[in-house]
């Protein structure tokens, strides 16, 4: 039998075991913190104490995703490899059962409803923001038969939902409520200051608030895009024979959305002109016909379209209208690859990679892009705000992907 390897717990991760033993049972305790700082080492640690400690005991340790589980499960398998205290590992339930009669099970909020119906006496949330409002709740009743703790470990995301009102009350001293704020803490050596800066121009706004200063969002503050007011150019440069010109589409999905077409140069990414069809006003022979004439008034060489649903029809159709003299390639939207583009653009903004005229419906959907979270997981996903569209943003997302791209120069 070997030793459970011991981990120097930091400042950080001292004040949470000091919390969590000398606090009365029944209690929710919150931890605010950046990313990489040692939450999930944390709560392992606190899930073992927890179970050596007291036999009989269970601790259930939820995720927002089944990865984050197995890759939590993985890590405390590990440590515990060889040590004699588990009696049984179930690899594919990721239940630890130890020799004391205690267990440790991960579960992730992936599984929905299927969590109902547990009992246990300690139940741990890790990346708790990232989590819905609902399995929270479904997660609660877990705690009441043994009056058990709940310790919610995350980065924070926006100013509502359970982490950040459990995070609050912990604040104001809401009886049962405990809230450490790990940004007060001095976490360098985790991340030097020079990175930190590095990251700071790099990141996105958003991100960089809440990995790596550790805050929550504003709901005043979720806009995404910034600077793009000094990136406007109100004449573009006039493109030589030589360069290669782009286009992205974002297509209508419904009457009441538009078909939008930007037309950018490749590499300097200037955008020379955008064409909204209005979704009610055209038909679908009508909206090709257009969009095929721009293309080829511009004398565009390659055009990438949405090809999601009814986009797929559309391309069909553009492929024949115009399919032998440029060239048409597709763009799947999903949340990951929305959120790629739409970044990249705010990067774009930021570091002034791209021009893009007084437009004013271009301006007003930049001004009212928002980032939410949204989706079972809670992930960050970029929408336009309620009664608001985004489709020239779209368009422009993905025609800046195409000019970013190496080939800029025309091959005569
Ligand atoms: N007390 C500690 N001593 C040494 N290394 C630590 C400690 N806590 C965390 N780490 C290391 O820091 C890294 C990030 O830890 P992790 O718990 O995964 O962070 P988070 O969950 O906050 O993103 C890991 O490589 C981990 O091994
Ligand atoms: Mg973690």
């Amino acid at each position: 039998m070997r030793e459970i390897e011991s981990i120097d717990l930091t400042p950080w991760q001292k004040e949470v075991f000091k919390i969590f033993i000398e606090h009365p049972s029944d209690s929710v305790i919150t931890v605010k913190a950046k990313r990489q700082v040692g939450k999930s080492i944390c709560l392992q640690q606190i899930a073992l104490y927890h179970t050596l400690n007291r036999p009989k005991s269970s601790c259930m340790i939820v995720s927002p995703t089944i990865n984050q589980s197995r890759r939590l499960f993985k890590e405390l398998t590990d440590l515990l490899y060889g040590s004699g205290v588990i009696a049984k590992q179930n690899n594919t339930l990721l239940e630890l059962t130890f020799c004391n009669g205690s267990s440790i099970f991960m579960k992730s909020a992936e599984q929905g409803d299927n969590l109902r119906g547990f009992n246990c006496t300690l139940l741990i949330l890790d990346e708790a923001a990232f989590i819905n409002d609902d399995i929270f709740t479904l997660l609660q009743p877990s705690t009441d038969v043994n009056h058990a703790d709940i310790i919610l470990f995350s980065t924070p995301m926006f100013e509502n939902g359970f982490f950040y009102e459990c995070y609050m009350k912990g604040l104001s001293h809401v009886k049962s409520y405990h809230s450490i704020d790990w940004g007060k803490f001095d976490t360098s050596r985790f991340l030097s200051k020079e990175r930190l800066e590095q990251y700071r121009k790099e990141v996105p706004k958003q991100r960089f608030q809440t990995e790596y200063l550790g805050e929550f969002i504003s709901s005043n503050d979720a806009g995404v895009f910034q600077n793009y007011l000094s990136c406007i150019l109100d004449k573009p440069p006039v493109p030589s024979d030589k360069h290669l010109i782009k286009a992205g589409i974002d297509w209508a999905a419904d009457g009441q959305d538009r078909t939008v077409c930007t037309i950018m140069t490749a590499g300097s990414c200037h955008v020379l002109d955008i064409l909204i069809l209005d979704g009610q006003d055209h038909t679908s022979t009508d909206t090709i016909k257009q969009i095929g004439d721009f293309l080829l008034h511009w004398q565009v060489d390659e055009v990438m379209v949405e090809k999601n649903s009814i986009g797929a029809v559309y391309k069909d159709m553009l492929v024949k209208e115009i399919g032998d003299i440029v060239s048409i390639r597709t763009f799947n939207t999903s949340n990951n690859s929305k959120r790629d583009i739409i970044e990249s653009l705010a990067q774009g903004f930021l570091k002034k990679t791209l021009t893009i005229p007084n437009n004013d419906v271009l301006l007003s959907e930049l001004a009212t892009y928002k980032v939410e979270k949204t989706g079972k997981n809670g992930n960050i996903t970029y929408n336009a705000q309620r009664g608001f569209h985004d489709d020239t943003i779209m368009s422009l997302a993905i025609a800046y992907k195409l000019c970013k791209e190496n080939n800029t120069i025309r091959i005569l």
